[in-house]
Order: structure tokens, then C-alpha cells, then sequence
């Protein structure tokens, strides 16, 4: 049976780590697709001349030809403009917004049933816009954002009590960023949710608000770290692990930016919620019922979303 074909749309930091872990993890044959000349030729042969030693039995092509990614059964999509030092994500949207619309008529044209995973700021509208844009079926189009905020929220919870990244499990809703809304009833050690452990004395409740706070601004403080762009290793690990499960139909819930229509109260809005990833792409977004308080962070972060939806239709009509 012939390997997977995973195309990786930007071969920029996250698509270059992207192409050396989905290579190293044998998930399929890699072709990294970029407009900047050289660089995907370049990473592609850098990373197959890392397989000898790796071990590693995938092909890997760089291109700047669509052609290329036919037949993919997975993109992810990394191309646009990271941010910089004092931007937020919402400042990347016009830009970002044309990078959508070539990458969605590429895909539309040449990979159209590939499960995409959207990486992409202003990450919720602008997968909403590549999924317009592509024409797909939206259960095939999906945006990573919560596997990485609630990556960020484990390894700080990890680090205060002193446990193992792996026995600590997190629960994170709504868009990407500044008004993620983290679930800490949900979120455990090993089983034992947060609010237990507050009363137990693991943790104060002014501490676990500073980590939650420290989760939202994840993203910002590695930009102000780096100066030259934004987090890539995290983010494309993330990535993986959902592209991973749809190749594997593992079934893995998974909190992933999907479009909800008819569940958590939304009609018609790509935004952060738990879903089952399986070979159907997003088979389910789980429903769950939230308190009052969490369902007024949830409303706030969705009219967020709202707004930049509105945004990308007022910058490009063909979206209105
Ligand atoms: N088609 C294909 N590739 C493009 C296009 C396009 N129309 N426009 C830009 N690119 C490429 C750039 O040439 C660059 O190589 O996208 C790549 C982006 O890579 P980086 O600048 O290194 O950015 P990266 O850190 O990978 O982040 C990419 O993910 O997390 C988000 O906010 C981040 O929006 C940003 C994206």
C-alpha cells in the first residue's frame, strides 16, 4: 500500500518542523510547498539527508508548484506572516487573508480530499476563510489551536505540582489566544481536578489564575523571547498529533478550532471546542454543558471570533 501524502503549505519554522517530525514518525511521504524560492527544495533535502541516521523510510519533495500536493491526504497550512514583537494575531488578518485565498484555491484544485488542518493567525477566521475559500466539506477543514494552548496549560500545571507532563490533562474552549477559555473543572492530575487540588493545598487559587493567565499569553511571551517570530516547535507537534489521528482514525479527543453548527448553543462558527478525530476528519464535537460563568468567557471569546470573521468580509467581498 502506498504511503500517506502529507503536504505541508509553507515551509517556513513551523512547516520545517512539521516536515522533520511527520518524517521522523513515518506518518507518510512529505512534500513541503512554499512560494519563497529555494527554501522548500532546500528543507526537504536537508531533512531526507537526516533519515540515514534517523532511520526514517519517507520521501520528502520541496516545491513552489501545486501540482505537487495532488491527491494529498493531508495539508497543513502554515503560510502567511508570523507576528512580531508588540503585534497581537488579530494584526495579521489582511494579510494573511489573500495567503488563505491562493493556499484554499490550491487545495480546492489539486488536493480536494485531504483533511486540512489550519495553522495559519488569526487562527479561528482564518480557517473559517480557508475553508470558504477551498470549498471543502467542513468536517475535512479544521484549525490547531487548543492542543497547543492546552499543551502550554499542562506544562505549567506540571511544573507546580511537581508531576510528570503526562498525568496531567487540561481542558481549554474558545479561540486561540487572549480569550481561550480553560476549563479547570475538566482539567485533572491524573483524574483529580484542579479545583480539588486547590482544596488539597497543591495549589493556591491565585496561582492556578496566574497560570492560566501565563497559558493566554503563551503565545506572546515566546514572540517577546524570540524577537523574530512566533513558537514553532510546540505548534507543529501539536499539528502532528492531530493530522497523526485522522491518519490513524485513533479517534483521539482532541480540542481543535471546528465548525460548530447546532452544538455549544453556535450556528455556524469555527471556533475552539472538543472534537473526536478519526479518518471522517472532525467525526464529533462533544456538547458539553458549561457553568454560567464559563459560558460568559465562551460568549465573549466567540464574539471575538465574530469579529474577525467580519473583518476578513469586509477586506474581501467575495467572503460576505
Ligand atoms: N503560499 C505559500 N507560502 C507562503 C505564502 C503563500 N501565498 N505566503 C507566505 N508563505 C510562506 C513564507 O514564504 C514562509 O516561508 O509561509 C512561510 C511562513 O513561515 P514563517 O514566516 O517562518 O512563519 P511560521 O513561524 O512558520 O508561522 C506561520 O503560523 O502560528 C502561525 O502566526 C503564525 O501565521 C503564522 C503561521
Amino acid at each position: 500500500m502506498a504511503r500517506p501524502k502529507i503536504a505541508l503549505i509553507g515551509a517556513g519554522q513551523i512547516g520545517g518542523t512539521l516536515a522533520h517530525l511527520a518524517a521522523m514518525k513515518e506518518l507518510g511521504d512529505v512534500v513541503l510547498f512554499d512560494i519563497a524560492e529555494g527554501i522548500p527544495e532546500g528543507k526537504a533535502l536537508d531533512i531526507a539527508e537526516s533519515g540515514p541516521a534517523e532511520g526514517f523510510d519517507a520521501a520528502l519533495k520541496g516545491t513552489s508548484d501545486y501540482a505537487d500536493i495532488a491527491g494529498a491526504d493531508v495539508c497543513i497550512v502554515t503560510a502567511g506572516v508570523p507576528r512580531k514583537p508588540g503585534m497581537s494575531r488579530d494584526d495579521l488578518l489582511g494579510i494573511n487573508l489573500k495567503v488563505m485565498k491562493a493556499v484554499g484555491e490550491g487545495i480546492k484544485a489539486n488536493a480536494p480530499n485531504a483533511f486540512v488542518i489550519c495553522i495559519t493567525n488569526p487562527l479561528d477566521a482564518m480557517v473559517w476563510a480557508l475553508r470558504e475559500f477551498s470549498g471543502l466539506p467542513h468536517e475535512k477543514v479544521c484549525g490547531m489551536a487548543g492542543v497547543l494552548d492546552s499543551a502550554r496549560f499542562r506544562h505549567f500545571l506540571s511544573l507546580e505540582f511537581g508531576v510528570s507532563m503526562r498525568d496531567v490533562s487540561a481542558f481549554v474552549l474558545g479561540g486561540h489566544g487572549d480569550t481561550m477559555v480553560p476549563l479547570v473543572r475538566y482539567s485533572t492530575v491524573a483524574g483529580i481536578p484542579l479545583p480539588d487540588l486547590v482544596d488539597m493545598g497543591w495549589t493556591t487559587q491565585e496561582k492556578l489564575d496566574a497560570i492560566v493567565q501565563r497559558t493566554r499569553d503563551g503565545g506572546a511571551e515566546i514572540v517577546g523571547l524570540l524577537k523574530s517570530g512566533s513558537a514553532f516547535y510546540a505548534p507543529a507537534t501539536s499539528a502532528i498529533e492531530m493530522a497523526e489521528a485522522y491518519l490513524k482514525d485513533q479517534k483521539r479527543l482532541l480540542p481543535c478550532a471546528a465548525w460548530c453548527d447546532g452544538v455549544l448553543g453556535l450556528k455556524g462558527l469555527y471556533v475552539g471546542v472538543p472534537t473526536v478525530i478519526g479518518s471522517g476528519g472532525i467525526e464529533r464535537i462533544v456538547d458539553i454543558k458549561m457553568t454560567k460563568d464559563e459560558q460568559a468567557m465562551f460568549d465573549s471569546s466567540v464574539n471575538a471570533v465574530k469579529g474577525l470573521v467580519d473583518a476578513c468580509k469586509g477586506i474581501d467581498e467575495t467572503l460576505a
